[in-house]
């Protein structure tokens, strides 16, 4: 069986073709993805508006692309799987669009995927790909929750964020530091030459007890440290709090994510989400686990941000699984707001 998928709930226009087997893994055929990264960045943020209409641009020339790659035709595909949200609702609207147009052009079913299962089950795409039970901590820019995962489908939140996500924390501190959009990548690429220990940030709720997170007031932290250096602080300055911003970031991803796997006596930890792309974050949740006789499975750096093949993988499983729930009528509507678990 083969299933295309798609991505556009922000700003990543993403396409992949996957070959499920009845059994054992199914295998990534060809894969395509336009990031808006440069075309956001004037605005210092996403534009909705722009978003949407730039996936209409995208989305049939990144098909054809796979199609090429893959060296099947359209008419091979059999389900058409597409991201139903979390996410910005025209930018959604596109993906979930053309997918049922294409479907009933083909008459074949579509499956909606939530965005989110995408990310969790992206480390299936690689070579080393995790067993379920697992610890989960996604990291990306609207979300932070830690999950308790025992097969697809079943999840069990340990833990979130009551305010802001981790990567907007990076993002937000990234800007106050005068960094472009998205700050996160830039924001570690700058904390390399900085000292972690420079300025002493907060690291709200890290003795809650829970594995909840909290990053709002880091953010003001920083703003105030910002403001503290005045008009030109110096390269190491900012490098310095750079640095620090990011340890306390992750010294709170790091200790939740060891407090969760304690509470469910799991021993293994998966990390999805852009965020899981940061190197620190890697270096130290592959030391602290390893001490704990703890596996730590990523995605594949490349799959850590939003694509089209972790939605065609997450839909790949749920088929495999008989737990697809798949639309024929041409009807559809998406989620932007949506908790994964709930119906
Ligand atoms: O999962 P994702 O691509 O999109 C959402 O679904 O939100 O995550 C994007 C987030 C952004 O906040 C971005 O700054 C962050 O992931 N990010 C990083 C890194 N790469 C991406 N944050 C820190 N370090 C990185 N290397
Ligand atoms: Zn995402």
């Amino acid at each position: 069986m083969l299933v295309l998928g798609f991505e556009s709930s922000c700003d990543e226009t993403g396409v992949a073709l996957i070959e499920v087997p009845q059994t054992g893994a199914p295998r990534l055929l060809a894969q395509a993805l336009h990031s808006q990264i440069s075309m956001h960045q004037a605005y210092g943020g996403v534009v909705p508006e722009l978003a949407s209409r730039d996936h209409i641009r995208r989305v049939l020339p990144l098909t054809r692309e796979v199609l090429a790659e893959s060296g099947h035709a359209l008419s091979d595909v059999d389900v058409i799987a597409y991201t139903q949200g979390p996410g910005l609702a025209g930018a959604l609207l596109v993906g979930a669009g053309v997918a049922v147009a294409m479907a009933a052009a083909l008459d074949k079913p579509t499956l909606g995927i939530h965005h989110l299962e995408g990310h969790l089950l992206s480390p299936f795409l690689s070579a080393d790909a995790p067993e379920f039970p697992f610890v989960a901590l996604l990291v990306s820019g609207g979300h932070t929750q830690l999950m308790r995962v025992d097969d697809v489908g079943q999840y069990q939140m340990l833990g979130e964020t009551i305010d802001d996500a981790a990567g907007e924390a990076f993002d937000k501190s990234a800007k106050l530091l005068g960094l472009p959009y998205p700050g996160g990548p830039h924001l570690a690429k700058l904390a390399l030459s900085g000292d972690p220990k420079a300025f002493d940030l907060p690291r709200p709720m890290l003795k809650s007890g829970k594995p909840d997170f909290s990053f709002a007031g880091l953010k003001t932290a920083v703003l105030t440290q910002v403001k503290r250096l005045g008009d030109a602080p110096s390269d190491q300055q900012r490098a310095d709090l750079a640095a620090s911003t990011q340890a306390a970031i992750v010294e709170l991803l790091v200790r939740k994510s060891l407090l969760a796997l304690k509470e469910t006596g799991l021993k293994r930890l998966v990390v999805a989400g852009g965020v899981g792309a940061n190197a620190s974050l890697r270096e130290q949740l592959n030391a602290s686990c390893a001490k704990r006789g703890i596996r730590v499975h990523y995605p594949e750096l490349s799959l850590c941000t939003d694509n089209g093949a972790m939605i065609a993988m997450a839909a790949a499983l749920r088929l495999q699984r008989g737990m697809a729930t798949l639309e024929r009528d041409g009807a559809f509507a998406v989620r932007p707001r949506w908790t994964l678990g709930a119906a």
